[in-house]
């Protein structure tokens, strides 16, 4: 009698009640389904690790969830109108990207977001793999449906780096730095990885998947040793554990605010938050495009996204493609 939906009911409704316990016939009536069943749900959810106790002549009490990012736990406490309202939750998965793809291609609504508790083959930028390892981190994909013109979509780019430096912000107290196009440092290790995919014609943009990795509660011993980067999470940073599920609240809480925040306000608001984050900008950097290296100081960002770099001669370069360091 595996039926996900009819669980994560109940969990929502013992939530709800918190301190105060819910007698069967209670869940029974509210969801329509029979005490017997009930008393099955609740079983299969002790077995998952929930932690019910029941009470006599007074109910169910949910004591403890487990470390899960279940779709009830965040719901409980989200304030979105719209991202993470659908959660679509998968304890191992290949690719949140490529799952979001899918959904998106078959109507997805805006805002929906999967989640996954371990990748087989999450994805990261230029070809490469973004290690997933099951229960510690947080890697989800939010689908969304721009109504702006193909030469803006790469303003999209810099939503995602803005709302997890916020959101860990919030959480941790620490202060990121952004790497452009799109990395999350935290003291010059790779924190979080940004994936952005888009589906579009000339005519307009049909959806763009917000890929997001963030590495919460992974240890040394988790991350592989050819790394880019040196890597850490925010465990390694602070020694404290973090509660995925309040990040994830916190996180999709700052994405749909800045997402509103440029379909009121443009581009301006964010780009200003970007560059603020980025602790390159004003200082001397080389950029390593492939073919050529530019030097110059970083001036910012172009409404179309490229990198502002300024010569030595006073020019503006913009930069598409490329590597920055100092
Ligand atoms: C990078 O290379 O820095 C980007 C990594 C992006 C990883 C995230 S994890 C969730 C989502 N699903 C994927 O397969 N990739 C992105």
């Amino acid at each position: 009698m595996a039926d996900p939906g009819m669980r994560h009911a109940i969990v929502q409704l013992l939530l709800e009640a918190g301190e105060a316990c819910l007698s069967g016939q209670q869940i029974s009536s509210r969801l329509g389904i029979s005490r017997a069943a009930v008393w099955k749900h609740i079983e299969a959810l002790r077995h998952d690790g929930f932690d019910i106790c029941a009470q006599t002549a007074r109910g169910y009490r949910l004591r403890h969830c487990p470390d899960r990012l279940l779709p009830a736990a965040i719901d409980a406490g989200l304030t979105t109108a719209f991202v993470g309202r659908q959660i679509d939750y998968h304890a191992c998965i290949d690719s949140t990207n490529e799952r979001a793809s899918q959904l998106a291609r078959a109507g997805a609504e805006e805002g929906l977001v999967v989640l996954a508790e371990e990748q087989s083959a999450g994805r990261g930028r230029l070809g490469r793999s973004w290690r997933s390892p099951a229960g510690v981190n947080l890697y989800a994909s939010l689908v969304l449906r721009p109504q702006v013109p193909l030469n803006q979509a790469a303003q999209l780019t810099f939503l995602s780096a803005v709302a997890v430096a916020r959101a860990v912000e919030q959480i941790s107290g620490l202060q990121v730095q952004l790497k452009w196009p799109n990395d999350v440092l935290l003291q010059g290790h790779k924190l979080a990885g940004l994936l952005n995919e888009l589906s579009a014609e000339t005519e307009g943009i049909h959806h763009l998947i917000v890929g997001i990795g963030v590495n919460l509660n992974m240890t040394a011993d988790q991350f592989s040793a050819d790394l880019r980067y040196p890597a850490t999470s925010l465990l390694l940073a602070t020694g404290r554990p973090v509660d995925r599920v309040h990040f994830a609240q916190l996180l999709f809480q700052e994405l749909e605010q800045l997402y509103l925040l440029l379909q009121r306000s443009g581009f301006t608001p964010l780009r200003l938050a970007w560059e603020a984050l980025c602790d390159l900008t004003g200082r001397s950097v080389q950029v390593d495009c492939g073919s050529e290296i530019l030097y110059g100081t970083v001036a910012g960002l172009a409404e179309d996204g490229a990198l502002l770099l300024r010569t030595a001669a006073g020019d503006i370069h913009p930069v598409y493609a490329g590597d920055v360091r100092p």
